[in-house]
């Protein structure tokens, strides 16, 4: 082969394997979304909340969020991947864009509403007081003036008991440790969410505890993402759809056992 061509050759070579790249380029724009590149979000939650997100001994996420979470996902065709954060530390991890979204039984507040976005609401609740069984003089709001109190830290129990007068407050990370100083007689009540205490002594996992006031306040959960979040239409089109066609329903009697009540649609 003489240099000339030799290096015609080379030059062929050349401008077929780059022929082949742009085909393969073009071919990869036409149909971007196979099994392996499908969007994945990052959901954030914070697995302590029974029945809405727990986490079995194995390792599983389960519950009403997560069941709904994944149902928001397979309409709207994105992947979740859960990440655990604790409760107290979502909010912020939202507005540095850390997660795509939280699903933790996120109450809607015109304070979150500041610095977060919330979907339309997903499921209605409130506040309940919870106390040791021998109680007996704990029964309402205003019996809980001077007393000492255990609430989850960032979380709108937190916010209502700042409003008895005289109540000694103490802050926790999660349900299972603020029951946990209930039993212990640390403090004399618990102000939490009414649905997840209720549950979880329904179902024997609060041994010596009541409820003595539930529905204190009426609260709505909802789906929380960073402000300007691109999913959040997504979501709500999602959830509008799982409202109608029994797939919420069928979701809320699995863990409730009752029929769920009407939502607002924002
Ligand atoms: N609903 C309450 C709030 O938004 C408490 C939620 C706690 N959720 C949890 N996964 N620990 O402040």
């Amino acid at each position: 082969m003489t240099i000339v061509k030799l290096i015609k050759w080379k030059w062929q070579q050349l401008i077929s394997s780059l022929g082949c790249l742009l085909l393969i380029l073009a071919c990869n724009s036409f149909y971007p979304s196979t099994k392996q590149d499908a969007k994945f979000l990052k959901i954030a939650t914070d697995p302590t909340f029974i029945p809405f997100e727990i986490q079995t001994a194995s390792g599983k996420l389960e519950g009403f969020d997560i069941d709904l979470m994944n149902a928001i996902a397979q309409v709207a065709e994105f992947k979740v991947d859960f990440e655990n954060l604790p409760f107290d530390g979502m909010i912020s991890a939202l507005q540095a864009k850390r997660v795509d979204a939280a699903i933790s039984g996120i109450t809607i507040t015109p304070q979150r509403l500041k610095t977060i976005a919330f979907s339309r609401p997903y499921f209605k609740a409130g506040l309940a007081i919870a106390v040791r069984q021998d109680n007996q003089n704990i029964r309402d709001f205003n019996s809980l003036q001077g007393k000492k109190i255990a609430v989850q830290i960032g979380s709108t129990g937190a916010d209502f008991v700042k409003t008895i007068p005289n109540a000694k407050i103490s802050t926790f990370n999660s349900g299972p440790e603020f029951f946990q100083d209930l039993l212990n007689g640390n403090v004399d009540a618990v102000v939490s969410d009414a649905f997840a205490t209720l549950y979880a002594i329904k179902n024997g996992k609060l041994k010596g505890i009541k409820v003595v006031a539930d529905l204190l306040t009426e609260e709505y959960y909802g789906i929380a993402t960073p402000k300007d979040s691109p999913h959040l239409e997504t979501i709500n089109k999602a959830l509008a759809a799982l409202l109608s066609n029994g797939t919420y329903k069928q979701i809320y009697q699995k863990w409730f056992d009752a029929e769920p009540p009407q939502l607002p649609e924002s």
